[in-house]
């Protein structure tokens, strides 16, 4: 299941962010401290990226935004009414086609059949797979998955998207192409997203902010914005200012792992 349904919005609460991180401390019940002290916004229509070495936290950082995971210290207020989760692997039922795939979302909520058959196509035509709704995930490329795994994201329509290492298995082609393409839905469906990388290009072109985080425990090391708007051309990744940025990410990650 990539949707995670949270408390509906609050209509008296003050707009500012759609989720933020007040002074989060996670410590597993192993004793392992995963996170301290992490203060974090992302804004509505915000791409925040984190970056960090393996192990700091990242994958925990979404999990406490999902809610799929309790904090121990401070607090996490998520203020969207819908959050979708997008994994490294694309998750899908190998019984399933990719349409039926995208439409277990609207099956778990009830919504009735033609509408979600309807949803389910409109966004699968929204990542490119046109023609490919009757195909099964092992006729599909690996690129192909991941394009169905975020149509499966995205037809709940979430204010927030989370992304944990989602194009980390692709190779270097499909992988540009699919940055492209991220930023493109991005553009059109206006989410806030929240998206962990290892890879410091992908993170400087896709962000409006690159958070990088030191090793565990994990805490903000640098929290920097972008100065582009979208879309941005793939070029963009050559400019001596992106070099410049990528630069000063780099050396927060090699000064703190
Ligand atoms: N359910 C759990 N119980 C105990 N410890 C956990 C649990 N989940 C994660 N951890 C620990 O918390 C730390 C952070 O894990 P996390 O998966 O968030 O790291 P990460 O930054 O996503 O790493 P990677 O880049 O390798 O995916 C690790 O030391 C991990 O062993
Ligand atoms: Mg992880």
């Amino acid at each position: 299941m990539s949707t995670v349904q949270t408390a509906p919005v609050d209509a008296t609460a003050p707009i500012g962010h759609t989720l933020r991180f007040d002074a989060v401390t996670k410590r597993f019940d192993t004793g392992t401290v995963a996170l301290t002290d992490v203060s974090l916004d992302v804004s509505p229509g915000e791409f925040v990226s984190v970056v960090g070495p393996s192990g700091c936290g990242k994958s925990t950082l979404l999990r406490l935004a999902s809610g799929l995971e309790s904090i121990t210290v401070g607090e996490v207020d998520n203020r969207a009414d819908v959050t979708s989760f997008v994994f490294q692997e694309p998750t899908l039922l190998e019984w399933r086609s990719a349409q039926k795939n995208v439409e277990l979302v609207g099956e778990l909520a009830h919504v009735p059949a033609a509408e979600r058959r309807a949803r389910a196509a409109e966004a699968l035509s929204l990542v490119g797979l046109d023609g490919f709704e009757k195909q099964h995930p092992r006729a599909l490329s690996g690129g192909m998955r991941m394009r169905v795994s975020i149509a499966r994201a995205l037809v709940a329509e979430p204010q927030l998207a989370l992304f944990d290492e989602p194009f980390g298995a692709l190779d270097e082609i499909t992988r540009l192409r699919m940055q492209t393409e991220l930023q493109r839905l991005f553009q059109l469906k206006g989410f806030a997203a929240m998206f962990i990388t290892h890879s410091i290009s992908e993170a400087v072109y896709l962000s409006s902010r690159v958070v990088v985080m030191s090793g565990r425990p994990g805490r903000i090391a640098l929290d920097i914005p972008l100065p582009w708007s979208y879309p941005r051309p793939p070029e963009l990744r050559y400019e001596p200012e992106f070099g410049a940025i990528a630069g000063q990410v780099s050396a927060a990650l090699g000064e703190h792992s």
